[in-house]
């Protein structure tokens, strides 16, 4: 899809051209004063459930398939059954199957029969989890299911977890099953630490029980929310301070075909009543992670909340797998199912900030949060293909958001890329609606962002201000690289240089499970018991962390606008009073720099510094690559040396 170019020569040409390579200091010049108004919130999180973000990350339920839902259409050979397997234990003979009689309810259709004929040492089913599941010596399991006998006497169960060998780690008992659907939990507490465990629910009688919602959750998750998300992964995301979170995606919201759109309805209120359907991204979504826990993650971290819902067309890219044609799969929802999708929309809204006495204000509130969730953002459509199919339902959804909603920003879209057809149509529809905000994406390489710096130094002031919800610097063989950061680092620096256009921007994807990759590069990486920020995470959370809301003009070397291999940018925060300075340095070789602050009038001593460098432009290791701060002597005008392949904050305290 994309074309990645070698980069390190034009890089080095470059660096000939400049003159602080030939020892003479290159100089920056800030100019400080009022500056101009840019956007507080620049840096947030895109989050999509793309290699096992949400379920089987984020998301922390510890069992997989825990409603028997799983099917070929999520996954190549998956069935109902995968990551379970029956359990026949001292003589006991059995078997499970899966039915669709009598469900739980009209949309968990599937559950788990198990037949016991000769209960033996116990009969039974084992979940492995997602690839083993993790559990601490003495912390707390909360486990639950949903029985229903269907022959035979009742029996208790017994629910155990085991090490993947079958030594005992806990168990517990759950009350005998009744005819009808009953709900019955137990608290396990394993005696020893296992990364692989697996949970056993053992009949201990014959007959013929059916089984559903199967869940372990830990007692520990994120602010103790019930439901919630991992702690380690939850706090990683919390400390990148991202100033907006948008969800659930990217191309899982607009779906594989119309009846894959992500319909925010089907996941709120209990979760055994939230509609599972499978993943785009060729796997399956439980739901469990729904609108209540985003609203509620954004309101933990304290980020503004960003949904984007579909514009009532899926992707352009669905059914590639049965066509293998991409980008000719677009369909829209028939007209006149448009006027319930657009409800849908506003009744989203509503969700988020009606009063307690509204209908959907009144669902939010029995989920626990009677306080709005102060809704001010939401995207239509994700990088769509621009059709007259597309534009009729797009104008339907926004001309009724912004008749009934006036306060909400609406985001449109531009297309998958930052330049082309669909980038030339979306802004053509932006225009002629005079839309308050745009999605652009922008997957390239590092030397495009070194070349592309000025590119919104020429956006008209007048049109739709940007948000750019999707973006990476793809090194070769799309790996994440200190090069690759460092060129993402310049680019924050224009993003910032032109935040008065640009308000808001999200790298993209988030997340990404080790073991199930769907996508390159990611901005955090992580296990079932580990977390692995990339380098580029630092230097996401360090513009996060030295923000501003006001411009300082910069210049490098006396040109209008900074060219590779430096970019400079330096802003104000009113809040604080401080003044932060960040200068990038993509040369494979030290920049030696004279800083000047023009219009200073009162200046500390000294400042922190606080640098990411290494000497390996292609280093791929986060843990070679971290930041470290110090303190440097300061002036009117000083000189610093930036490290090659280097970001450097200066923050200027007004203490
Ligand atoms: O971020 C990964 C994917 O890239 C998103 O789902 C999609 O919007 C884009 O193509």
């Amino acid at each position: 899809m994309l074309s990645i170019r070698n980069t390190l020569l034009p890089i080095a040409l470059a660096s000939l051209l400049l003159p602080g390579l030939h020892g003479q200091p290159t100089p920056i010049t800030v100019q400080v004063g009022p500056g101009k108004p840019i956007s507080p919130d620049l840096v947030g999180i895109f989050f999509e459930d793309l290699s096992y973000a949400a379920d089987g990350g984020l998301y922390a339920e510890l069992i997989q398939n825990r409603s028997f839902d799983y099917s070929a259409t999520d996954h190549v050979g998956w069935t109902p059954l995968t990551a379970w397997e029956l359990v026949e234990r001292g003589g006991g003979q059995g078997s499970i199957a899966v039915e669709t009689a009598q469900p739980l309810n009209p949309v968990n259709t599937s559950y788990a029969v198990l037949t016991v004929e000769k209960p033996g040492g116990g009969v039974g089913l084992q979940n492995e989890g997602f690839n083993g599941i993790p559990v601490k010596a003495g912390d707390r399991y909360d486990m639950s299911l949903f029985t229903r006998q269907i022959a035979g006497a009742a029996f208790p169960l017994t629910v155990r977890l085991e090490s993947k060998g079958g030594a005992l780690l806990a168990e517990g008992h759950l009350p005998a099953p009744t005819a009808d659907w009953k709900k019955v939990s137990n608290v396990l507490t394993p005696t020893a630490t296992d990364a692989d465990a697996r949970l056993i629910v053992l009949a201990g009688g014959a007959g013929k029980v059916a089984l559903d919602m199967v869940s372990l959750f830990p007692g520990k998750t994120f602010h103790n929310r019930p439901n919630g998300l991992r702690p380690d992964l939850a706090q990683v995301i919390a400390d990148l301070h991202p100033k907006f979170v948008r969800f659930p995606g990217g191309c899982l919201v607009h779906g594989d075909g119309i009846g894959n759109i992500y319909r925010w309805k089907e996941t709120i209120g209990p979760i055994e009543q939230r509609k599972p359907q499978p993943n785009i991204w060729r796997y399956h979504q439980s739901k469990g992670l729904g609108f209540f826990e985003y609203f509620q993650f954004c309101e933990d971290i304290g980020a503004k909340p960003l949904p984007v819902v579909a514009a009532g067309v899926c992707c352009q890219n669905s059914n590639e797998l049965v066509t293998h044609k991409y980008g000719i799969g677009q369909a829209g929802l028939p007209m006149d199912q448009m006027p319930a999708y657009v409800q849908d929309v506003l009744d989203l809204i509503e969700y988020a900030n009606g009063p307690v006495t509204s209908t959907w204000g009144a669902k939010r509130a029995a989920a626990g949060h009677p306080k709005p969730f102060g809704l001010q953002y939401l995207g239509v459509g994700n990088e769509d293909k621009i059709t007259p199919v597309f534009r009729e339902r797009f104008e339907m959804i926004y001309k009724a958001v912004k008749a009934k909603h006036p306060e909400i920003t609406v985001i449109g879209t531009v297309g998958p890329d930052p330049q082309g057809d669909d980038y030339t149509k979306g802004w053509k529809i932006a225009d002629e609606l005079h839309l308050p905000m745009v999605d652009e994406h922008c997957y390239k390489s590092p030397q495009w962002f070194w070349e592309n710096n000025r590119r919104y130094d020429a956006y008209d002031r007048s049109k739709s201000k940007v948000y750019l919800g999707e973006w990476a610097s793809f090194d070769d063989k799309r790996r994440s690289t200190l090069r690759s950061a460092i060129s993402e680092a310049a680019y924050l620096t224009a993003l910032e240089r032109n935040a008065d256009v640009v308000r808001f921007a999200s790298y993209a994807p988030l997340l990404a499970r080790r073991d199930h990759t769907d996508w390159t590069p990611d901005l955090i990486f992580f296990t079932k018991t580990e977390v692995f920020p990339t380098i580029n995470y630092h230097v996401q959370q360090l513009f996060s962390l030295n923000g501003g809301d006001f411009y300082l003009p910069t210049v490098i070397g006396g040109d209008s606008a900074p060219s590779a291999p430096l970019a400079a940018s330096a802003v104000g925060d009113s809040k604080t009073g401080d003044l932060i300075i960040k200068v990038v340095n993509g040369a494979n070789a030290p920049a030696p720099l004279r800083i000047t602050l023009a219009g200073v009038k009162r200046l500390p001593a000294s400042a922190t510094k606080t640098v990411l460098a290494g000497a390996n432009p292609m280093e791929t290791d986060e843990r070679a690559v971290r930041p470290q701060s110090s303190t440097i002597s300061i002036a009117p005008t000083f000189d610093y040396e930036a490290p090659a392949n280097s970001l450097t904050i200066i923050r200027i305290s007004n203490k």
